[in-house]
Order: structure tokens, then sequence, then C-alpha cells
């Protein structure tokens, strides 16, 4: 046999071999198919198949740069953006060449071996170059970034809808008394507005966070490669800009191993459930009938199959629940993440079910929460009549003695004696006489009577940041010029 026949020969049984045995995803390195339950467990596409459009936006940009640079041509380049823009179509829906529809393959993997391996079904050796200079390690948290940037984006805007509804509602109710509490017990008089304020608070913060995280998210690792970076003379500036990133990571090995942005965001979705599910357990306890503060529009309340004059806040309460959900995503991640040596590990393939479970979560919540809250219906009187028990004024019955010159310790005691008095006798403080006043300390004097009314305690409290009416109108306005009304 000449040399070149046994080389032919060689290579004609490689070929055979390799099409016999080769692996879908992995190619000629490996000889034997993988057992099914490995298959099952190493496929992500169950889960990041949702990536499809960021995955087919981040080839195109990545084969025109290689086009731009003059490592594929401007031909293939073209041929791959027009099939990824058909390819995106169909798994959105439209037919396949032959009328098919759109099916996922598992022993594909992933979303990017199932989209490559269309194109180079369809596109041979086209299809094939696109993955010149690039690694699924790249990709994949090339997808994932993009579709965060986009998320959060989302999320800001209903975050910005769930403010408005909470101004709404404040705006609605502008005079609206209710006992604040502290250790849930009746504290002192506070505007419900004042007290809707305090989680427009909770809420900014909550986007400041998004969109600080965001800032980070927007950093591009495509042409990190596999972990090294690669020969071929890539611009990563271009693909960068081309997908809207704000800049470059500049480590290869930390741009595919980075998932700082992913435990950001989801650090920032966890504490804004925390917030709505303390509105949320507001919500519970407000609409029972021990409170009776509120009542739930009916669209967002359920009833029980046995109990018919129930009205149940399944809704506040789920919220509630959920929170604990996007906790157990955030402590994932973090878990994941732990003792990860550089670069890419297949550990972090799991990363994508947390985030996208914090993100959907907190969308629904959030989304969710803005269109009940503005719908409440307020029992004004009911939050004006628990003001009458509790003593709720007490503090300003002290404040009237320190502002006398009675040191405030002195005047604590003074009125914790007088408070004991009333219990004792059924007394509250606002049906007091000036006389009853003067039996615990002299030096009441006759404005007491006055000091001593819910109305006058909540005009009372005018320091910045307080409740009184004044204060509140005043930052009812600047939040609302900070969130125009839509
Ligand atoms: N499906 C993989 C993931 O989500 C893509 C990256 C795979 N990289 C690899 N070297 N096996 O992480």
């Amino acid at each position: 046999m000449s040399q070149e026949t046994s080389q032919a020969t060689s290579q004609a049984t490689s070929q055979a071999t390799s099409q016999a045995t080769s692996h879908a995803t992995w190619g000629g390195r490996f000889s034997e198919a993988p057992d099914a339950l490995v298959a099952r467990l190493n496929a992500s596409i169950g889960v990041d198949q949702r990536l499809y459009a960021h995955d087919a936006r981040g080839s195109q940009a990545h084969a025109r740069m290689l086009a731009a640079q003059g490592i594929i041509s401007p031909d293939e380049a073209q041929r791959i953006c027009d099939e990824l823009t058909r390819l995106t179509a169909e798994v959105e829906g439209a037919p396949g060449p032959r009328g098919e529809p759109w099916a996922w393959s598992e022993a594909l993997e992933d979303v990017h071996m199932n989209l490559e391996a269309q194109l180079r079904a369809r596109l041979g050796d086209a299809g094939a170059r696109l993955h010149t200079a690039r690694s699924r390690n790249d990709q994949v948290a090339t997808d994932t970034r993009l579709w965060l940037m986009e998320r959060t984006d989302l999320l800001l805007a209903r975050l910005e809808a769930l403010i408005d509804g909470f101004l709404t509602l404040a705006e609605a109710h502008e005079e609206v008394i209710l006992p604040g509490y502290t250790h849930l017990q009746r504290a002192q008089p506070v505007l419900l507005a004042h007290h809707l304020l305090a989680y427009v608070g909770m809420f900014e913060r909550d986007a400041e966070r998004l969109r600080d995280a965001r800032r980070r998210c927007a950093r591009s690792p495509l042409g990190a490669a596999a972990l090294a970076g690669t020969p071929f003379p890539i611009d990563r500036h271009a693909t960068a800009a081309a997908l809207g990133f704000e800049a470059v990571i500049p480590n290869s090995l930390d741009a595919v191993s980075d998932r700082d942005f992913a435990i950001e965001f989801t650090s920032a979705a966890a504490l804004c459930m925390i917030h709505l599910s303390r509105w949320s357990e507001e919500l519970v306890l407000w609409s029972s009938q021990e409170f009776g503060f509120i009542e739930l529009p009916d669209a967002y309340a359920t009833g029980s199959s046995i109990m018919p004059q129930k009205k149940n806040p399944d809704i506040p309460e789920l919220v509630r629940g959920k929170a604990g959900r996007v906790v157990g995503d955030l402590v994932s991640l973090l878990t994941l993440m732990k003792g990860l040596p550089l670069a890419y590990n297949k550990d972090m393939q799991e990363d994508k079910e947390a985030l996208f479970d914090a993100a959907d979560t907190l969308l629904d919540c959030v989304t969710v929460t803005a269109a009940l809250t503005p719908r409440l219906a307020i029992r004004a009187a009911r939050m004006r009549q628990a003001c009458d028990q509790g003593f709720v004024t007490a503090t300003d019955v002290a404040d009237h003695l320190a502002a006398r010159g009675l040191p405030f310790r002195d005047a604590h005691h003074v009125v914790g004696r007088l408070v004991r008095w009333c219990i004792a006798e059924g007394r509250a403080l606002t049906d007091l006489t000036l006389d009853e006043f003067r039996r615990f300390y002299e030096g009441f004097s006759p404005d007491i009577l006055e000091a001593v009314t819910v109305e006058a305690s909540v005009r009372a409290r005018q320091s910045e940041g307080g409740t009184a009416p004044r204060r509140v109108r005043e930052a009812l306005a600047a939040a609302r010029a900070r969130h125009p009304r839509p």
C-alpha cells in the first residue's frame, strides 16, 4: 500500500468512526454516548432555553465582529446573522424549513449548542465558523448578563408603578390618622400617608440598588473565550458596544468565572421581597376583623371552600411567603459560588434556575402589589377610633411637662402613674379635666387639654421627617416630583 493510499484509508476510517460514535456536543474526543442519566443531569436546556434571543443576538454581534476583523468572510457573517434571525422566529413559533415546529434537544445540552447545531446543519462551514474565538463559557456569561440587564429595566419600570400606587393611595387619604405601632402595641398616632411614605423610601432604595447592580452587570465578558483569551485579532469593544454593554471586563479569567452580577441582583431582589413581605403582613393584619383598617379589593382576595363568610388575604400571604423563596435563591447562589476555583466550573450552570426564579418571583410580586395597593378600601373611621384606646398621646403629656421645665425622665414617671390610674379607673387621657391632671403634677397648664388630643399630637411632630401634616404634605409633594404620575 502506498503512503498516500494508507493515509486516505485511515482518514476515511476515522471519519466513519467519528460518525458512528462521536458525541453530538463534544465531537471526536468521545467514543461512547453518555449514560441517559448523565445526559439529563448535564443538560440545562430546560432552564436556559429562555436565553435564546440573547444567545442569537450575542452570536450575531460576534459574527459581525469576526467579519470586520477579517476572521470570517462578510458573506459568511451575513448568512449567520440571517439564519439566526430565522431561528429566533422559529423558536417563537414560525415554522421550520420543512414546516416543522421548533424542538429543543436534550442531547444538545443547552441553548447555545441547540442553536449552533441548527446553524451548522443549515449553513455547513459558515455555521461551523461562528464558534471561532469564542467558547460557551464567555457565551453563557454574555447571554445571562444581557437577559438580566433587560429584566432589571423591566423591574425598575414596575417598581416605579409600585411607588406610584403608594403615592396615589397616600394622596387620596392625606388626612387619615391611625395608631403607629412599636412591638405591635399602639404607640403614637401617625398619618396614614406618613406610613405609606415609609414604604416609598424602601422601594426607592430597592430601585437604587437594582440600578447600581445593573452598572456592573453591563460589562461584557465576550471575547474571553474559554478562559485565557484567543489568538484571533478580535475586537471586544465592538461586540460590547453592539450588544449595549457599557464596558469590557478586563481580565479573561474573571470574565468567564464572575457571577457577582447574579448575586448582586438576587440580593437586591431578596431585600425588595423583604419589603414587600412587610407590607403584605400589614395588609394581612389590617384586613383582619381585629384591626378592620382596610378591605382588599375583591379581585385580589379569595374565599374559603368551607366557610362562606370568609374573604382571605391569600395574595399578600403569598407575597409574604414568596420572600422566603427569593432569600433561598440568594443562598443558593452564594453557596454555589463559595470556594469555586477559577475559572469556569460546571457548578455555575446551576446559577440560572435561582436567578430566573428570583427575577420572576420579584416581578410578579411587585406587579401584583402595585395593582392592589391603590385599590385598598381605607376604613378611616376604624383607624381613627383605634387611636382612642391605648393612651397613644401619653408621650405628648410627658412632652408638655418637659417643655415646661420638668426633666423628661421625671415627666415620663409622672405620666406613667397617670396612665396606671386611668387604666384602673377606665378613663382615657382625652377626657381628664385639668384638675385631674394636676393631681399628678401641679405644673400642668390648661393647654394640656388640647395637647393631649390625637390631632394635636400629630400636628406637634414637626421635626424633619416627622408625621405633622405640614411635613407629610411636603414629603408627599417631593416624592411626587421624583415620581411623576404616569
Ligand atoms: N450550559 C452551560 C452553562 O450554563 C454553558 C457553558 C458550558 N461550558 C462548559 N465548559 N461546559 O454553564
